[in-house]
């Protein structure tokens, strides 16, 4: 059955569910606030980077299934569903900011004018879904009955469209039984299992997942240094353990820790969350912290390998988004590496194929190429900050040529080791001998 459906909010979460749903039949008007961002929308000029999405918008989009307005009320009074997606960034405490879903719930209630499901999709604390029934129910102007669903969104950055299709599955928070059917009824083109809860385990289950990933790549992270300190290859252990099923071989990759927008915020807030409830949720503080320290000890490597001091050397950063296939700079990695390599005096150039436009707010003065190469010549070291294809395939003939002195330190593992000594280079990765 094709649904009416008004997502709030075009970030990531909303734009490409909001497409997807689309896609897949349904009659869907996206809503921002932000009128210059509706007009390029409208034109299919989308306002992140995301692989497969402007097609995909222009296509829903001709085919009438897809719309874009500036209007809570306009989208709400349209439609059936309305789906909650807006920012829920972290507050400088560490607790969640909630004004932006407030705001919108209590548009809603103001435009409710007939029964509606109002599915939050925003990633929010435990007790958000009754929070918001008690605003409706204080803001709406007509009688009119409502359910809140909450559906947290599991897509990743530079792979949401593959990864809204491909669902490991869909998580479906209610009270009332037949709100959770038709939410589920309008998941269904998507083929994935489906959960069906209340509505706290639901909210709580967004923050479980994105906390334990964190701590996967926190314990592979102090696992390698470890593996640095005896000896062994944190890739092989990695394997070793990822053989078991039980454990799975995904997000065992040892590197310079994670970023972005979801698992640095997700994990304070899951440690904000419990620390409300008089809680001390040790194993979320000691994941933070070991992210943190992963950043620092790859600085410490680089200067090692640079004989101690990174003072006026030439250090070609490749790499600046928090991952590959992404313009997000939310939260990089590369900030803080970058950041205190130009502290300590090192003269930092950078190669990314798309972070150009934040470049001069994150790192004044800093040359930035999209071309890796350009990046490479003259400098002293290259170390590696985000596995971009273009990094994976550099011909290391010409980086060695390029390079002052054959140095790189990769803090994302893409090289066998043995073969770059083979090549001449001076090559330092992470947990590897
Ligand atoms: C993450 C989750 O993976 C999604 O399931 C979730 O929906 C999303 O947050 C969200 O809450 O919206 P995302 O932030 O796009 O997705 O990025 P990930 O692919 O999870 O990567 C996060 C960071 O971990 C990156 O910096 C990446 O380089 C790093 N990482 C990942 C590692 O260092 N090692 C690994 O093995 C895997």
């Amino acid at each position: 059955m094709s649904e009416k459906i008004a997502v709030i909010g075009t970030g990531y979460v909303g734009l490409v569910s909001g497409t997807c749903f689309a896609d897949v039949g349904h009659q869907v008007v996206c809503v921002d606030r932000d009128a210059a961002k509706i007009e390029r929308l409208k034109q299919a000029i989308m306002p992140i980077y995301e692989p497969g999405l402007d097609e995909l918008v222009d296509k829903n989009m001709k085919a009438g299934r897809l719309t874009f307005t500036t209007s809570i009320g306009d989208a709400v009074r349209q439609s059936d569903i309305v789906i909650i997606a807006v920012g829920t960034p972290a507050m400088e405490n560490g607790d969640v900011d909630m004004s932006q879903v407030k705001a919108a719930v209590i548009e809603v209630a103001e435009n409710l004018n007939g029964y509606k499901i109002i599915i939050n999709k925003s990633t929010v604390p435990v007790g958000t879904a009754k929070l918001s029934e008690e605003l409706i129910r204080e803001h709406r102007k007509e009688e009119h009955p409502f359910d809140i669903v909450s559906t947290p969104e599991f897509l990743r950055e530079g792979t949401a469209v593959y990864d809204t299709f491909h669902l490991d599955r869909i998580v479906i928070g209610a009270d009332n039984p037949e709100a959770a059917e038709r939410v589920k009824q309008m998941h269904e083109p998507f083929q994935a299992p489906v959960l069906i809860t209340n509505r706290e385990s639901s909210e709580l289950i967004k923050y479980a997942s994105n906390s334990f990933l964190a701590a996967k790549i926190s314990f592979i992270n102090e696992m390698s240094n470890v593996c640095e300190k005896v000896g062994a290859d944190v890739t092989m252990v990695a394997q070793g353990m990822g053989m078991d099923k039980r454990i799975g071989k995904s997000f065992l990759n040892a590197g310079i820790g994670y970023g972005g927008f979801c698992l640095p915020k997700d994990t304070k807030a899951q440690l904000k969350i419990a620390e409300n409830v008089d809680y001390d949720f040790k194993i979320m503080r000691a994941v933070i912290d070991v992210n943190q320290q992963q950043r620092e000890l790859f600085v410490e490597k680089i200067e090692r390998v640079l004989g101690g001091s990174v003072a006026g050397k030439k250090i070609a950063a490749l790499g600046l988004t928090f991952k590959p296939d992404t313009d997000d700079m939310r939260d990089a990695p590369s900030i803080d590496v970058i950041h205190a390599l130009q502290e300590k005096g090192a003269d930092v150039r950078a190669f990314d194929p798309v972070a150009a436009g934040h470049v001069d707010k994150l790192f004044p003065g800093m040359p930035t190429y999209t071309d890796p190469y350009q990046a490479i010549e003259g400098a002293d070291a290259a170390v590696i900050i985000t596995e971009w294809a273009q990094v994976k395939e550099l011909d290391l003939n010409r980086v060695k040529a390029l390079l002052t002195q054959p140095v790189i330190i990769d803090g994302r593992n893409q090289f066998v080791p043995e073969q770059m000594r083979e090549l001449g280079f001076v090559y330092v990765s992470v947990g590897r001998p």
